[in-house]
């Protein structure tokens, strides 16, 4: 690779030994990829913070390079965490986990990193610009960047982005670069789309396919409504990275990039039929068998907030009944009165975790989700059974 002076600076310790470090993973990184140079990210997204994940020699590698000097030069946030870092008493954390999990927060915090622990990082105050640079790690919100925002990053490890962080800088390759953002596969969606669930069991129908062909082609979906909301791209973009990989997708009249491309030659169609078998492969748990519901995987925006209240209003709940969020979503839903609405209904707002990053393994058998990311790894994590509901569904199925 070719680094600049300041770059081999930073390389011989010019800037302490966690900047040294930083720049060592991210020229290794390059001469891996090919790389050509580094280049400045606006922004970055760790993952891996979760104690959980992490684990004694994760949390570690944290208190080390905040100890050798590591400060985030660019707007850094994270992902979810194991626990609600303000209420985890109510999610039935353990206080060794808890102390645990508080470390390696407090790691991220020294050196400099928000500690808005979310993996839909655009919606509270983490959003790029359209073709900016940034170096971010949770799949759903990846996809989310490239595709939806137009901005460019490839699927970081945790140690990367960090490494990003620390340094501003990532190795030119992969998605940063106009020829690997090319559409390789058409996919002509011919099936009826309405709730964010059906866009999710979408990404799984496309996900599979793309995860069959030897190099995952960049998918260009035609079908889809000008009017997708916001909501339903975040499920879309969770699914198709769970179950495919993909980083990046282009979408007729949905996404900004698409009108760049002529679709590709090659065309797949996901019918109705198609769509449908995503939906039952989600579903191996009945009613009776849920004895756990969750709502935000992704995290939930504020509308879905205000919707949920208004279909507990006045209810309870009689499951364990997880809504997970980021905290400044959660600040918003407290001062408008929705936290009050959801918590008297006997269900639980858990900011700055997930259903999937926390250590709930063995407390439950089923999980009731709109979620088709949360099916996969309630089943792949937790051995979860699960049932795959559209929103209003699931709300339903904690009330029954
Ligand atoms: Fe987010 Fe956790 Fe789902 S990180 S995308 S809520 S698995």
């Amino acid at each position: 690779m070719n680094l600049t002076s300041e770059q081999y600076a930073v390389l011989e310790g010019a800037q302490g030994r966690s900047a040294r470090k930083a720049m060592e993973i991210l020229a290794a990184l390059g001469a891996i990829y090919g790389a050509e140079r580094m280049i400045p990210v606006a922004s970055v997204q760790i993952s891996g913070v979760s104690y959980d994940n992490l684990g004694e020699a994760g949390l570690e590698f944290l208190s080390e390079m905040a100890d050798g000097g590591g400060r985030a030069r660019v707007l850094t946030t994270l992902n979810p965490a194991g626990m609600d870092i303000e209420n985890w008493l109510a999610l039935g954390i353990s206080p060794e986990f808890a102390a645990h999990q508080e470390r390696v927060i407090a790691a991220f915090e020294r050196m400099g990193v928000i500690t808005t622990c979310t993996c839909t990082p655009y919606l509270v105050g983490n959003l790029p610009r359209f073709g900016e640079h940034i170096a971010w790690a949770e799949s759903s919100a990846v996809c989310y960047a490239n595709s939806v925002i137009g901005a460019r990053t490839n699927r970081e490890g945790g140690p990367s982005a960090l490494a990003a962080a620390l340094t501003g800088l990532t190795p030119e390759y992969g998605f940063h670069l106009d020829e690997n953002r090319r559409p390789g596969l058409r996919v002509a969606v011919q099936a009826r789309l309405e709730t964010a669930a059906d866009y999710g069991a979408l990404g799984k129908a496309v996900g599979q396919i793309l995860e069959n062909r030897p190099h995952r082609p960049v998918p260009y979906l035609t079908g889809l409504a000008e009017t997708a909301t916001l909501e339903n791209l975040k499920s879309l973009c969770a699914s198709l990275a769970t179950f495919g990989g993909a980083a990046l997708f282009h979408a007729r009249g949905v996404t900004p990039e698409a009108e760049r491309y002529s679709p590709p030659e090659e065309r797949i169609v996901i019918d109705q039929a198609a769509l449908d078998a995503a939906w039952r492969s989600l579903n191996d748990a009945t009613s009776a068998e849920i004895d756990f519901v969750s709502l935000g995987c992704p995290h939930l925006s504020i509308q879905e907030i205000a919707h949920l209240a208004d279909l507990l209003r006045g209810k309870k709940v009689t499951k364990t009944f997880w809504i997970t969020t980021a905290r400044p979503t959660r600040q918003i839903a407290d001062r408008m009165g929705y936290t009050q609405v959801i918590e008297e209904a006997g269900a639980i707002i858990a900011a700055d975790t997930c259903c999937v990053v926390s250590p709930i393994q063995g407390r439950f058998d089923a999980l009731a989700t709109d979620s088709a990311k949360a099916c996969y790894y309630a089943a792949a994590r937790n051995h979860f059974k699960t049932r795959f509901l559209p929103f209003d569904e699931v709300v339903g199925e904690a009330l029954k």
